[in-house]
């Protein structure tokens, strides 16, 4: 049976570097994609869309109005079965609408219909590249996910000289294979990932938890999803809503956690604990709300299961990895605690900075492992860590693999 060939869609706008357009779609039909070409306007005014539904064979979307003769939405249609959407050259303006969720043309509304990855190659003047507004712009979409292929510096069209040329073709067109080959890197395999804090009552109305947004586990799930994988997400109090393809299991108490790690541990090849599970809970929890002059009287804290620790004692074969949030000792700790619980790696991040960890989007983080070996990052957004941890994780896999 033939393999269907994967399917790129090739957003195209109106930079002087167009033309290098044309280039990209034969590189990647050299390679054996099928090119969807998604023009704007003001790119057709560079460029007949007639050039590109030649080169690639296929109609060009610059008009979603347009009188086809077929019912169907052109934007839908197009964007259900791609396996990645290119926009090269992207101009500051393209950019600027992505970011703000304008959709009024094709390829913007494409752009909001896609749930492909994206990926990015701009292409500008200097002085546009560098500005505040681009920089910006540019950083909230890396932190919303979009892959950016960023420009080289060099000679530019306009006479300058200065960075904002568009990479060059081949570049590109090797950095959207490995991106659409990340997209099916945990095809087959079953993630779990735990994430936000656990509540621990000790009446109905109060409890004792610990500080976490869910935001760090909640990336990683989306980010295990977006590598192709089967994503079970366990997770305590948060306010955020994953993506819908991601089997989501809430819970509120530190033992419920537990009964349900335990019910989806089979099934899962890779285990993630990234919840701020409560170390305490109370002996009884009151039917009615507590008296104030009675507090002391009724609390008595206990120890919950250490359910990391259970988790190593039946690890197997599968990859578990735990996270530590410390205030001091942080190495000495961490090290500590890889060993003890059996794990292949432990992520620690110092919660003692106020800018990272805590409810913030961005982290810095160290990845130690059983031999000593560690990977430290910069201050990254929590989404480019999951990407690291991922990463780490693909490679324990081939090694394994052999
Ligand atoms: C000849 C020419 C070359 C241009 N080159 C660029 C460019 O390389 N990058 C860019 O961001 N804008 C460039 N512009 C400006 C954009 O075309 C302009 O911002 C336009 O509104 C963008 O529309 P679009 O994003 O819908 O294609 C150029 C304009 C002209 C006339």
């Amino acid at each position: 049976m033939e393999v269907p060939k994967k399917i790129i869609i090739l957003g195209v706008t109106s930079s002087i570097s167009i033309y290098k357009a044309c280039e990209i779609i034969r590189e990647f039909q050299k390679e054996g994609l099928d090119v969807h070409v998604v023009m704007t306007k003001n790119a057709s005014r560079l460029i007949s869309p007639r050039l590109f539904s030649t080169l690639s064979g296929n109609e060009v979307l610059l008009d979603l109005f347009e009188e086809t003769g077929s019912p169907s939405i052109s934007h839908i249609t197009l964007t259900q079965g791609a396996d990645l959407l290119l926009v090269a050259p992207a101009t500051a303006n393209i950019i600027g609408k992505f970011v703000s969720g304008v959709a009024d043309d094709a390829l913007s509304t494409v752009y909001m219909a896609a749930d492909c990855p994206v990926v990015v190659a701009p292409a500008m003047n200097e002085r546009m590249y560098l500005h505040r507004s681009t920089y910006k712009n540019i950083q909230r979409l890396k932190s919303a996910g979009v892959k950016f292929i960023e420009p080289d510096k060099g000679y530019l069209a306009c006479g300058d000289e200065g960075l904002g040329r568009l990479a060059s073709p081949r570049e590109i067109v090797k950095k959207c294979l490995k991106f659409i080959n990340k997209a099916t890197s945990l095809n087959h395999k079953c993630v779990l990932v735990t994430a936000g804090p656990t509540r621990e009552f000790f009446d109905p109305v109060r409890f004792i938890s610990s500080r976490s947004s869910g935001k760090m586990g909640f990336e990683l799930a989306e980010e295990a999803l977006r590598r192709g994988a089967e994503v079970i997400l366990i997770s305590g109090p948060s306010h955020i809503t994953p993506h819908r393809g991601i089997k989501l299991i809430k819970v509120q108490t530190a033992k419920e956690m537990r009964t349900e790690v335990m019910r989806s541990f089979d099934q899962a090849d890779i285990v993630m604990m990234a919840a701020a599970v409560s170390d305490f809970t109370f002996n009884t929890k009151a039917k009615q709300k507590i008296k104030k002059r009675e507090l002391s009287k009724n609390i008595k804290l206990g120890r919950t299961q250490d359910i990391l620790a259970e988790l190593g004692r039946k690890k197997g074969n599968k990859i578990l990895i735990g996270f530590a949030a410390e205030t001091e000792d942080l190495k000495k700790n961490a090290l500590e605690k890889v060993k003890e619980k059996n794990l292949d790696f432990i992520v620690a991040n110092d919660v003692s900075k106020t800018d990272i960890g805590f409810d913030s989007d961005e982290n810095k983080v160290c990845i130690y492992y059983k031999s000593g070996k560690s990977v430290l990052t910069d201050k990254k957004s929590k989404l480019e860590i999951s990407q690291i941890i991922l990463d780490e994780i693909e490679d324990i896999i081939g090694e394994k693999s052999g």
